[in-house]
């Protein structure tokens, strides 16, 4: 295996007369002169290695694998490069080819490849210097999650994937059954099928959230998140909606909704800073090929406070601004992509959080404000990006709590435990839920969301 000291960002540390075996897989050849350079990258970077071989190193049988998308192992001494861009490259001593790449078949070749055609190449975009990039950013994010919350004495709770709640009392679920489809059980009663033999002895589903149960945590251990994969069946066809994503959901107890907004401000900001911090390179590039005010723009968010303005606020500066929008503004409805957009793009120019949305367009667990019509939520909005966070303080009270769980059609007897939760040792909590494939996009400047996750999974795609 490779260790510390032997990747190719090692050796790009290691001075010229240095022996070094790079192992990598070869990006693009060229020949000249009798002599083969091979650029080659190992993922550990955004830069690749050039490899110079000269006239009789290797064995032409050899040589003539070496070409884009094969598996090479090179002995040889580091040099100085007179090639601009790194200081060093390897002058072989010798090649081996561990797995060639015919380039008949080969599907991805020097050119350039848009991103819709890499997509199908789920197998191979990874080796691509544009998903070497998202990829080791995303590393760098999920690290950054964790040491921001355990810093601050966060618990993380593994929330579970499997569920019979909704957490989100919205439909939209993936249901998990053993049943056999070919054959239903009924209930004579109801002539309906009788989940009582399905294997939990009822409904169950895959999660659209863990926040329910970070609740219980946070009821608990005082503040905790989950970090896991949530899942949507909403039949969105957007760039910004996949069928699963992972989420980041904190949960505070002895918190109300302003300090809510402050960990989610901080929260963010941290995030920008670390990875503007650890992938200097691949945030350059991205600047490069897809967003030309990437770093600046992150750097304005980094360094300066989110806009805040209330739902009200919000419709109120919306139906002034002389539109003609697509979906109608007005109080009570939901705010759209575009008004979201407008807000933060052309009204703020910057991240804007809104606060107290009418209870109608929200979950059954938000606090209620006591106007009683608005609740206190908020939803942080990017530009760009639209809706990146959601989030609430929660009710408490657990009789306002049940009103509304039958105000809103649902069964209070599936939430038997979270009422609970009211009637013993209750306390003023909040917490919200980070898109972190959201967070990606706002990071990289990439505009599809299917392009920031390894394996995305949308209507009618499941591949790899
Ligand atoms: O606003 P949402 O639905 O909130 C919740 O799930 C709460 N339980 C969170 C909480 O308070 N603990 O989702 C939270 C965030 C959104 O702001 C968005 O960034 C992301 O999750 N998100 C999606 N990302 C990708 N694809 C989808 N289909 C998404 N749906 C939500
Ligand atoms: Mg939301």
């Amino acid at each position: 295996m490779i260790r510390n000291g032997q990747y190719i960002k090692d050796l790009f540390q290691l001075a010229p007369g240095t022996k070094a075996t790079a192992h990598g897989w070869v990006k693009t050849r060229r020949d000249s002169k009798g002599v083969s350079f091979l650029q080659i990258n190992d993922g550990s970077c955004f830069a690749d290695l050039q490899i110079v071989i000269d006239a009789g190193v290797a064995d032409p049988a050899v040589l003539v694998q070496a070409t884009t998308g094969a598996c090479v192992r090179v002995p040889g001494t580091m040099v100085e490069s007179l090639g601009k861009g790194q200081s060093v490259e390897l002058r072989a001593e010798g090649l081996e080819v561990l797995g060639a790449a015919p380039p008949e078949t080969y599907p991805l070749q020097k050119k350039r490849h848009n991103l819709e055609t890499l997509r199908e190449f789920g197998h191979f975009r990874t080796r691509s210097n544009t998903f070497g990039a998202v990829f080791r950013v995303r590393n760098a994010l999920a690290f950054a999650v964790h040491k921001f919350y355990q810093e601050r004495g966060f618990l993380y709770v593994h929330s579970p994937i499997l569920t019979t709640s909704d957490a989100e009392g919205a439909g939209a679920m993936f249901q998990v059954t053993t049943l056999d489809m070919m054959n239903l059980p009924r209930d004579p009663a109801t002539k309906g099928i009788d989940f009582a033999q399905d294997f939990f002895g009822r409904p169950a589903f895959l999660t659209v959230s863990g926040q329910l149960e970070a609740e219980i945590f946070a009821l608990a251990f005082t503040n905790c998140y989950t970090f896991g994969p949530t899942f949507r069946a909403e039949n969105s066809n957007t760039p910004r909606h996949l069928a699963e994503f992972w989420m980041i959901e904190p949960e505070m107890a002895f918190c109300d909704l302003e300090g809510n907004q402050q960990v989610a401000e901080e929260f963010l900001k941290y995030l920008i800073t670390y990875v503007m911090d650890h992938c200097k390179a691949d945030l350059q590039f991205f600047q490069e090929r897809y967003e030309p005010s990437l770093l600046p723009t992150l750097e304005n968010v980094a360094n300066n406070q989110f806009a805040h303005v209330t739902y009200t606020e919000a419709v109120s500066i919306l139906e002034k601004s002389g539109r003609n929008w697509e979906f109608p503004v007005g109080w009570g409805s939901d705010l759209q992509s575009e008004h979201e957009r407008y807000l933060t793009e052309e009204v703020f120019r910057k991240p804007v959080i809104v606060t107290d949305y009418p209870k109608s367009i929200k979950a059954f667990y938000m606090r209620a404000n006591e106007d009683g019509r608005t609740v206190r939520a908020m939803d942080v909005l990017a530009p760009g990006i639209g809706e990146i966070i959601g989030g609430s303080q929660r009710e408490e009270r657990a009789d306002v709590l049940v009103d509304r769980i039958r105000e809103m059609g649902l069964d209070e007897k599936h939430y038997w435990w979270y009422l609970d939760l009211r009637c013993y040792g209750s306390v003023p909590h909040a917490g919200f839920g980070l898109g972190f494939e959201r967070m990606m996009m706002y990071l990289t400047g990439m505009k599809n969301i299917r392009d920031v996750i390894p394996f995305p999974r949308t209507p009618g795609h499941a591949d790899f």
